[in-house]
C-alpha cells in the first residue's frame, strides 16, 4: 500500500514537473546576447506576439547579432530612394535588451539626408497596435552647416529644427551646425525630414561648408565616438555609434488591472512594474532574486548572497562572522565565542572569551618587558666591558712605556 502511494506520488510530482517546464520559455543565444521571454528568436509559440527578433549575420562585423524589424520608408523630394518604400521592413540591429521595458536599436542608418536644397524624408513606423513606442529620452537632431529638418506625426503638425554654422550650437555629436529638440513620449511613429545647404543661411566658413545635411533620432546617452577624430563635423568621417531607445510593455493593461485578469504575466517570484511605454506592464524579480520575472519565462531564482562578499553585509569568517543564505534573503550572525549581530554595518562580532582577549595582551607586555630588560643588561654589559678594556689598555700602555724606557738600560 505504502509502495503504491509512493509510486503515485512520484508520478504526480513527475507530471507536475513536466507540465511546469513545458510552459517555460528558455533563453536563446544570439552571438553574445542572451534573448529571453518575452523576446524570442526561433522558438515560435514561446514568446510574446510582436517580440520576435531575428538572429542574422551583421554585414558590418560579420558576426551573428539580433535584429528587430521596423516599418520604414525613405523618400527624396517625394521620390522613392533606394529599395525603401513605406511598408518596407528594415532590420535594426539590437544594441541592448532591457527586460524592464526598453530596447535600444542601432539608429546609424535611421536618417533623412539630402543635398542642395532638397528634403529627404524618412518614416519610422512601429506597429500602431503593438507593444513598442519611441521613448522621449531620444532627441530629434539635425546635423550640418545650413541644414534644416522637421519631424511630424500624422496631421498634428510639424516641428522644425535648423542647424546654423555656429560653434555655439556644438554638441558632442556635431560641430558647426547642430540642432536638437525633444521628442514627445511614446509615439509609435515618426516622419522626419532633413536636407542641407539652404541659401538663407550664408556660410562664410568654407572649412565647414557642406551642401549636404541630415537629421536623425537617437538617445544622446548612447552616443559613442569609435575613433579619435572627435573634432570634426559628424558627417565628415568620425566613426560613431548611437541607438534609438524604444519602450515596451506586455499587454495593454497596467499592473493593478492586469493582476485582476488572466493576462497577468509575472511569475510567483516576479514583481510587476508599470511599463515605461505607458500601456501594459513589465516583470522583474523580487529583491533577493534574479532571472526572468515572467510567468512564461524561466522565473526568478534565489540569489545566494553569501557566496559573494559584495552582495552581503556580514562580517567575514576571519572576523568570527557567519552568513546564512535563505530564500529571497540572507542573515548574518556570529560564531561561538563572539558577540554581536554579525553585520558589518551593525555591532559586528566581538570576541567574548576573556582569555582570548587578555592573554595576548599579557604575553605582549611580558615579552616587551623581557626584551627591554635584555636590551638594558646588554647595554650595561657593553659599557662595563668597554670601561674594563680601556682600563686594561691604559695599564698595558703604562707598562709598555715602562718597558720601553727600561729597554735601553737593559741592552
Ligand atoms: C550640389 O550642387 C552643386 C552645384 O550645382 C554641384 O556641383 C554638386 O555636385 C551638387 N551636390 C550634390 C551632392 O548633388
Ligand atoms: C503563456 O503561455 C501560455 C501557454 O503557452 C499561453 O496560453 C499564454 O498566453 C502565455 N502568456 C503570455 C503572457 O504570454
Ligand atoms: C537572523 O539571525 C538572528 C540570530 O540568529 C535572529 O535573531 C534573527 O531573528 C534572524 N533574522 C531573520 C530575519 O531571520
Ligand atoms: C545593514 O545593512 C543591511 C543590508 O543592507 C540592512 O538590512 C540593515 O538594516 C543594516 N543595519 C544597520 C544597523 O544599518
Amino acid at each position: 500500500m505504502l509502495m503504491h502511494c509512493r509510486l503515485v506520488l512520484r508520478c504526480v510530482i513527475c507530471l507536475c514537473l513536466v507540465g511546469f517546464t513545458a510552459a517555460k520559455c528558455h533563453p536563446e543565444k544570439c552571438g553574445s546576447i542572451s534573448v529571453s521571454y518575452p523576446f524570442w528568436i526561433n522558438n515560435s509559440g514561446c514568446g510574446y506576439p510582436g517580440f520576435e527578433i531575428t538572429c542574422e549575420k551583421d554585414k558590418v562585423t560579420g558576426m551573428l547579432a539580433p535584429f528587430f524589424y521596423v516599418n520604414v520608408g525613405n523618400y527624396t523630394d517625394g521620390k522613392l530612394k533606394g529599395n525603401y518604400k513605406d511598408g518596407f521592413l528594415y532590420p535594426y540591429k539590437i544594441m541592448e535588451i532591457g527586460y524592464t521595458g526598453y530596447l535600444v536599436i542601432d539608429s546609424y542608418y535611421n536618417y533623412a539626408w539630402t543635398c542642395n536644397n532638397t528634403f529627404g524624408t524618412t518614416y519610422f513606423h512601429l506597429p500602431s497596435d503593438g507593444s513598442f513606442t519611441i521613448s522621449n529620452s531620444n532627441k530629434f537632431v539635425v546635423v550640418g552647416c545650413n541644414t534644416s529638418g522637421t519631424y511630424s506625426f500624422g496631421d498634428l503638425g510639424e516641428v522644425r529644427c535648423v542647424a546654423i554654422c555656429d560653434p555655439q550650437t556644438d554638441r558632442p555629436y556635431c560641430r558647426y551646425g547642430c540642432c536638437e529638440i525633444n521628442l514627445p513620449n511614446n509615439w509609435r511613429s515618426i516622419d522626419f525630414t532633413g536636407g542641407g545647404m539652404f541659401p538663407i543661411f550664408n556660410s562664410t566658413d568654407k572649412k565647414y561648408y557642406n551642401e549636404c545635411g541630415f537629421s536623425t533620432i537617437f538617445d544622446p546617452s548612447t552616443f559613442k565616438i569609435l575613433d579619435n577624430k572627435s573634432n570634426i563635423y559628424w558627417g565628415d568621417g568620425s566613426e560613431v555609434s548611437y541607438g534609438l531607445r524604444l519602450n515596451w510593455g506586455i499587454g495593454l493593461q497596467n499592473c493593478s488591472m492586469a493582476k485582476a485578469t488572466t493576462k497577468y504575466s509575472c511569475s510567483i517570484n516576479g514583481e510587476c512594474i508599470e511599463s515605461p511605454s505607458g500601456g501594459g506592464h513589465v516583470c522583474s524579480c523580487l529583491p533577493g532574486y534574479e532571472g526572468n520575472g515572467y510567468f512564461n519565462g524561466t522565473d526568478c531564482t534565489d540569489i545566494d548572497e553569501c557566496s559573494d562578499k559584495k552582495s552581503n553585509m556580514c562580517v567575514g569568517e576571519e572576523g568570527g562572522g557567519i552568513c546564512l543564505n535563505s530564500i529571497g534573503s540572507y542573515n548574518c550572525s556570529c560564531a561561538k565565542g563572539y558577540q554581536g549581530d554579525g553585520f558589518r554595518n551593525g555591532t559586528r562580532c566581538m570576541s567574548t572569551s576573556s582569555n582570548r582577549a587578555v592573554f595576548p595582551a599579557i604575553i605582549g607586555s611580558v615579552s616587551s618587558f623581557v626584551v627591554l630588560c635584555l636590551a638594558a643588561s646588554l647595554v650595561v654589559w657593553w659599557l662595563k666591558r668597554r670601561h674594563f678594556k680601556l682600563e686594561e689598555r691604559r695599564i698595558s700602555s703604562v707598562s709598555c712605556g715602562l718597558v720601553a724606557k727600561e729597554t735601553p738600560l737593559q741592552s
